[in-house]
């Protein structure tokens, strides 16, 4: 008998960020990487996956939740992709390292301290990897951003102005499900802003020391709901009395991907995809204000604000040499709906150079296509593809993972507190990541010219 040379993967958690992954595993990577299982807690869901896939996994075998290690012992793979929710990603990463495997997750790469502090020590204790799926780092425009501070056009960065909007439609599908509570998801600063806060560590080529956070919510309330004359609500908009006139309304039955994903399958575990956004039970923020100091120096001012009237952001990197603008303005989406994930609108996005007193000028943008900003697909290929050299070091692993959730667990204890929070104070053994070489900060600078 022949082994396969293809590595083998499993998937744990069938939801609809796990499609992304099983696409790629059956129509582009059948040649390089092999689904030699998966599993779930939720038997429905399962069920239907392997319906799904059926043409290109005819025999795939699946496993409940409480099967995870005969799964691994059974299938025996090289790695575990981890899409389960995100307060559960620490179990199963920990798991499959002490198992013999590699773990790939998707962001956050957990949601409190504690759990970090597990996975850097599995890590350490089995010599095993972590990845981390920082998909946006792989988006063409923003790996632009990345290129042109490692060319120093802007000198070394000194300060960074950086605002997230997430729109009335996307936003507010943080708060119908497990993202809405703190427990589940960490809150957005975490579940979210991770993939902001990684985006800043990785064009830094640093890590955050210390957070000052502010939070809020201020939207998604009882309040606001009854301001919008919604009096009368109930818990899901299922059946909800004021479904006809609530323009938030989630129609699980009118869409035939979230009805097969979730609505069949929420008897085996109330899992409500469509629970009511204005619900007093909600714990999270939705507008959040950090200030960040990095080890580098430089000082970080982040926002994030849910129910925006429009979906992006726009950043700012104010260098010795002059500074960069970039602004995205991304296309609307449910998670799981089936329509591409915040891909970007071309009239919405540019990227402009400001040389120190010299004419501002408009860089021609990388290509951009599909989910993500067009981050998905070369990070797929980096996964199961043949592996090539990457001048920016995209690839993220453990650390990468842990800086950029702690910069959010920070954020979180100190809404709580008031007071600033360290890093170090959070997680003990962490080193910093592998970052590409950036301007050096001592070396001699021109005089900017007089202006004309
Ligand atoms: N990188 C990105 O841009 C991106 C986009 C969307 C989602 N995500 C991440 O992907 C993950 C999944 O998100 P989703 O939208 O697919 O959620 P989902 O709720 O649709 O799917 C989660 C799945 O995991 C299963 N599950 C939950 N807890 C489990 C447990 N303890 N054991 C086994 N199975 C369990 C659920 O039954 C469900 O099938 C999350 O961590 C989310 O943050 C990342």
């Amino acid at each position: 008998m022949t082994t396969s040379p293809r590595k083998r993967f499993v998937i744990v958690g069938t939801g609809s960020r796990s499609r992304m992954y099983l696409d790629a595993l059956a129509k582009k990577y059948p040649e390089t990487s092999e689904l030699v299982g998966l599993c779930d807690q939720n038997p429905g869901r399962l069920a239907f996956t392997t319906e799904v896939y059926a043409k290109h996994f005819p025999d795939i075998p699946t496993y409940p939740a409480e099967e995870f290690e005969r799964m691994i012992k059974e299938t025996r793979p090289d790695e575990v992709i981890v899409t389960t929710r995100d307060s559960t990603h620490d179990e199963y990463i920990v798991r499959a390292m002490e198992l013999g495997c590699n773990a790939i997750t998707e962001k956050p790469m957990t949601t409190d301290a504690e759990k970090c502090q597990r996975i850097l020590d599995a890590e350490k204790k089995t010599g095993r990897r972590c990845r981390v799926t920082f998909n946006y780092r792989y988006s063409p425009p923003r790996t632009q951003v990345k290129d042109l501070l490692m060319s120093g056009v802007i000198g070394d960065v000194l300060a960074v102005d950086f605002q997230w909007l997430l729109d009335t439609y996307h936003g507010a599908d943080y708060f119908r499900r497990w993202h809405r509570n703190k427990e589940n998801s960490g809150g957005l600063l975490v579940h979210k802003s991770t993939h902001h806060f990684d985006l800043v560590n990785w064009w830094l080529s640093s890590v955050p020391e210390e957070v000052y956070a502010t939070g809020q919510r201020r939207f998604a309330t009882p309040e606001m709901a009854d301001r919008l004359g919604l009096t009368n609500r109930g818990e899901r908009c299922w059946d909800c009395p004021e479904k006809e006139r609530c323009t938030f309304k989630l129609d699980l039955a009118g869409n035939k991907k979230l009805k097969n994903l979730y609505l069949n399958n929420e008897q085996h575990d109330g899992y409500f995809r469509d629970r009511c956004i204005f619900a007093p039970d909600i714990d999270i923020e939705d507008s959040m204000n950090v200030l960040v100091h990095y080890r580098n120096q430089v000082k970080l001012n982040y926002s994030l604000h849910v129910f925006s009237a429009w979906e992006g952001y726009q950043i700012a990197f104010h260098g010795t040499k002059g500074r960069i603008e970039h602004k995205c303005n991304e296309t609307v989406y449910i998670s799981g709906d089936g329509s591409v994930q915040g891909e970007l609108k071309k009239e919405g996005t540019h990227t402009r150079v400001f040389p120190l007193r010299e004419t501002p000028y408009e860089v021609e943008l990388w290509e951009a296509k599909g989910g993500h900003g067009g981050g998905d697909d070369p990070l797929l290929n980096d996964l199961f593809g043949k592996p090539t050299e990457d001048p920016y070091l995209r690839a993220a692993d453990h650390r990468s993972g842990a800086y950029s959730i702690l910069c959010g667990i920070a954020g979180n204890a100190s809404i709580a507190s008031g007071r600033s929070v360290r890093i170090d104070d959070l997680v003990s053994g962490l080193t910093e990541p592998d970052y590409p070489a950036m301007p050096d900060p001592s070396a001699p600078l021109p005089m900017p010219p007089q202006i004309k």
